[in-house]
Formats: structure tokens, sequence, C-alpha cells
């Protein structure tokens, strides 16, 4: 059962019911879900949540979903794991992984805010889903639309990787590929969510949708044994998963579950579409919409609708913002894999060599705790890959050749 009990805008405050709306009809600013904090603190201790089933609904008073989630039963809940060998070579002390690259059940946490989303298209009494993406929403709309047993209209850039589009389409999903950047699509999806009636995920159930991020940090805390990280690095393209990790930190100080430590959030995206970090290096939340120009689609949204908050997040916690190239992605992506054994997709990349850029400029102190968010799958963005992996050679099944091209400069075996 959940505590949700209406929503807030952003900016004006204005009051509405749990409904369907894409935005504040008084400003347009974005909605916020509001719980019973008081009540919730009375009813629940966080001994319970240690009892429930491992995946994301073990928080669901803290989610806005009312009746009995209907899809997502497996998501969430992925591991949190110390990463020593990559502290080792950031140069950092306490180094935790976050890994939303083996989420349920498309392997993005885009998973958890499609939960949310689905279940809340169903009490609301959608039939058909849609939504607007750049690669993992997709993913993870088509497939639990296909398990929910809803319609689903995706719109995509037609040129984001192709691993991503196999993998929206094998779902079953209308697919609808747009010669246009994100924000194009989303504009587009804003326009037909006016004329038809369907629960697009990133517009009527965005307040919805956005929340199931909450989890990612209610896990990050349950994981630590119920402790918040000094430090912690996300990557953002909307801007809204590092805001409402903000937002899960805050809840569980509310309810009294963790110590009230003030956690430094730290920002990631591409160079080739940095529109909220490059706000933050300013101190200003004012985001100059960029053309998108990176390896890294997944991030790639050029005017992101959360921006301004993210920025907010980023300065009032005393954290950063930071970019990386598409070199320094692929190094990233590299560091991870041949660290700690994770493969990550391009946004896992950024988050990486974002960390390494901000302990080596002093704006993280690698002294405290810090949790990195890899939130996707290598196995999402090979086509990204293509530069750095070597051509490696072929051999014939003979002994001899496999001690002529691996051992000749390695000492014999004993
Ligand atoms: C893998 C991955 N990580 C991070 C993000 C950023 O999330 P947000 O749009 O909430 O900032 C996205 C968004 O598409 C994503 O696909
Ligand atoms: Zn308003």
């Amino acid at each position: 059962m959940s505590y949700a009990s209406h929503l807030q805008c952003r900016e004006c405050r204005h009051e509405y019911e749990l409904k369907p709306i894409a935005a504040c009809e008084e400003c347009w600013a974005p909605l916020e879900v509001i719980y019973d904090y008081g009540r919730l603190w009375s009813d629940l201790r966080r001994q319970e949540i240690a009892t429930r089933p491992p995946n994301m609904w073990r928080y669901r008073e803290l989610l806005p979903v009312i009746e009995e989630p209907s899809v997502g039963h497996q998501t969430g809940f992925t591991p949190l794991f110390p990463a020593p060998r990559l502290a080792r070579a950031l140069g950092a002390k306490e180094v935790y992984v976050k890994n939303d690259a083996v989420n349920h059940p498309t392997l993005s946490f885009k998973d958890r805010v499609v939960a949310v989303a689905l279940s809340k298209a169903r009490e609301f009494g959608f039939n058909t889903v849609a939504c607007s993406s750049t690669g993992n929403l997709a993913n993870a709309v088509a497939a639990q639309a296909a398990a929910g047993g809803f319609s689903a209209f995706i719109f995509i850039p037609a040129d984001i990787e192709r691993e991503k589009i196999i993998a929206t389409e094998v779902f079953g999903a209308k697919l609808v590929r747009i010669d246009g950047n994100y924000d194009q699509v989303n504009r587009l999806c804003s326009e037909i969510a006016m004329k038809y009636p369907w629960g697009i995920v990133n517009v009527n159930l965005r307040s919805y949708y956005s929340e199931g991020s909450k989890t990612v940090g209610y896990e990050v805390a349950e994981q630590l044994g119920w402790r918040l990280p000094q430090n912690i690095v996300i990557p953002m393209a909307g801007g809204s998963l590092i805001t409402k990790v903000h937002k899960a930190f805050e809840d569980l100080k509310k309810l009294g579950w963790v110590e009230p430590v003030s956690t430094r959030f730290f920002g990631a995206q591409a160079t080739g579409c940095s529109p909220i970090t490059t706000a933050a290096k300013k101190g200003d939340p004012e985001i100059i919409p960029q053309k998108p120009n990176t390896i890294c689609r997944s991030l790639a949204i050029g005017n992101p609708a959360d921006g301004p908050f993210a920025v907010k997040t980023i300065l009032e916690s005393g954290g950063a913002g930071e970019d990386a190239s598409d070199d320094e992605i692929l190094e990233g992506i590299r560091l991870l894999a041949e660290t700690e054994g994770v493969f990550t997709e391009t946004a896992g990349g950024v988050t990486v060599a974002v960390t390494r850029k901000l302990i080596r400029q002093g704006l993280l102190n690698p002294e405290e705790s810090l949790v990195l968010v890899i939130t996707g799958n290598g196995l999402k963005t090979l086509s990204a890959m293509t530069e750095p992996v070597q051509e490696t050679t072929v051999i014939r099944p003979k002994v001899a050749d496999f001690e002529e091209h691996y051992l000749a400069e390695t000492a014999a075996p004993v």
C-alpha cells in the first residue's frame, strides 16, 4: 500500500490529486509526488523492509502505486558491491559499484521507472502505453508492455544503437523511428499525448514514472547497512535520476532510517551533450540547450526536462558536474571491465571516466566513501566499441600455435 497523498508543482506549489497529468496547469513546471511521511514514520520500520523479497517493491509504501503492482515483480535490488581494484586504479579508498547493468528484465535502471509507470497506467485504465526514448527506456517499456498485456508505441531517434532497436522490436512493440534527435522525438510525443488517450510514460505518467528512480537510492542505503555514502556519481540525461536519488536519501533521513549524513552528488555527462554539467560548472541552474554529438546515445538529451533541478541538487549538496569525451568514455568502460569484471554501456563509461577526472581535479575526496551508479549494460552498446576492439589473432587448433602466439614472450610453464 502506498502513502502517496497528492501531486505538487515544484515551482508554484499548486496541488493536484493523483491523476495522469503532464505538468502544472498554472505554470507548466514538473509535478512531484508527495507522501504522508508522518503516517509512514509511525507505520513502517526498516526492519520490516529487510524481510521482504529482493525487488524494488520492497519500498512500495514510498512509491505512488496504490493497487498491487502489475509489472516488474523481479525488477530492482541489483548488486551493490565493494570495488577495491577499481578503487586502487582511481586512487580512492572506499568505492562501491551499484550495478543496474543487470537489472531485470532489460538490463538498465529504466526497468525501475517503467515498473512504476505501467503499474500506474493499469490503475488509470490505459490499454495503450507509449514513450519517447534514447534507447533504454524503449527496451524497458516494450518488454514490460508485453509482460503486462499493453499495446505499446515507442518513439526513438532513427539512428540509435542497432542493439537497442532490436531489443525493442523483439517484444512486439510498434517501434516508430524518427528522423530527428531525442528532443524532437519528445516534442512529437507531447503532441501525441494531447490527441490520444494513452499512458505516455514520460509525458502524462512522468511524475509517477520518475519516482521509480528513487529505489536506486533506497537500495544503495540499505545495501550499505542503512548508511548513506559521502559521495555518489550519477549519469544524467533528462536529469531525473540524480534528483530522485537525492529525494530517496532525504526520505530515509525523514524516516530516521539512516544517520543524517550529507551526501555530495556528482553529475556525469558526455562532453558532446553536456547541458547540465555546463550549467553546474557555471554555478547557474539555467540550462542552455545543446545539439548532441556523442557516442553516448543514452545520455544524448540536449534540452533536459529536469536539468535545472539536477544542477540545484549538485550545487546544494557541495558536489560538482563534469563531462567526458568519447575516448574517455571508452577508457571508462574498459577500466570498469578490467578492474571489476562489469561490462557497462556508454553511460557507465561516462560515470567511471567522470569519477576519475573529478578525483584528479581534487573535486572528489578519495578518502571518503563513494558509490558509482552504473545504469546500463555493455552488450547494448557494442557498436560504440568498434574502435578499441582490436582484431585478435585466430590460430589453428594446435598447441604449438597457442604457445607461439601466446606464450613465446612469457616464461615457460613449470
Ligand atoms: C543508461 C542510462 N543511464 C542514465 C540515464 C539518465 O537518466 P535521467 O534521464 O533520469 O537523467 C539514462 C537515460 O536515458 C540511461 O539510459
Ligand atoms: Zn505550478
